[in-house]
């Protein structure tokens, strides 16, 4: 033979050694990536697996300092979004918009609820809420608890949240999800709305639900 023949056990070895690779980095990918809780449903809101639970009894509690759990909102649509006060540009957007949605309903947004839930409970606290949801809309309610109470909430609503370090201590972002959750009369789940839904769809969709009620 004038060419040495490949080597059959060492480019079975490579293959092997790839097939490795390959099979950990799919179990770091799966064990990793997001879970995906929504896909874009036919309207401004999103249709979400019904074998994923969202919400559920929690404790917290709210700007004036009363402990509260979801139960005292039974008999309204609860519209909840989670973020944090120091946030710079997503939450202040997001609350204006439901501020917006609510106005835009008139007299039949007394139905609804509307709920901002901290992720970020160090930095809000009960008098820092007081101040804040007070910029967004007169019945917004603020909600706050310990670290404990404030994951277990996000936990049931499938929220994601990371604080990232900004440089000391006290100094930095919370990255987090950014969606409404519309939660009916009875505190179960009804739908839901990627961040940024234009307000008069939010209204729309929220209307839909308290007319096929009556
Ligand atoms: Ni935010």
């Amino acid at each position: 033979m004038m060419f040495s023949r490949p080597s059959y056990p060492l480019i079975g070895a490579m293959l092997a050694a790839l097939a490795a690779i390959a099979l950990a980095a799919y179990v770091a990918w799966q064990v990793t990536r997001p879970v995906p809780i929504a896909t874009v449903g036919s309207s401004s809101s999103l249709a979400v697996s019904p074998q994923i639970k969202i919400g559920g009894p929690f404790e917290l509690m709210d700007h004036q300092g009363n402990r509260v759990t979801d139960a005292d909102f039974r008999g309204k649509l609860m519209l909840i979004y989670f973020g944090y006060g120091f946030c710079p540009d997503v939450c202040p957007t997001e609350l204006q918009n439901l501020a917006v949605a609510l106005d835009e309903m008139g007299g039949t947004g007394k139905a609804v609820q509307p709920i901002f839930i901290t992720v970020d409970p160090e930095r809000d606290t009960v008098d820092f809420l007081a101040e804040y949801v007070a910029n967004f809309h007169d019945r917004l309610v603020g909600l706050t608890g310990t670290r404990e109470q404030i994951d277990a909430t996000a936990t049931l609503y499938r929220v994601y949240h990371a604080k990232v370090k900004n440089g000391a201590d006290d100094d930095y972002l919370v990255d987090h999800s950014s969606y409404v959750y519309l939660m009916g009369q009875d505190g179960a789940f009804l739908t839901m709305f990627r961040g940024a839904t234009d307000p008069k769809k939010i209204a729309e969709t929220i209307a839909g639900y308290i007319d096929s009620r009556s």
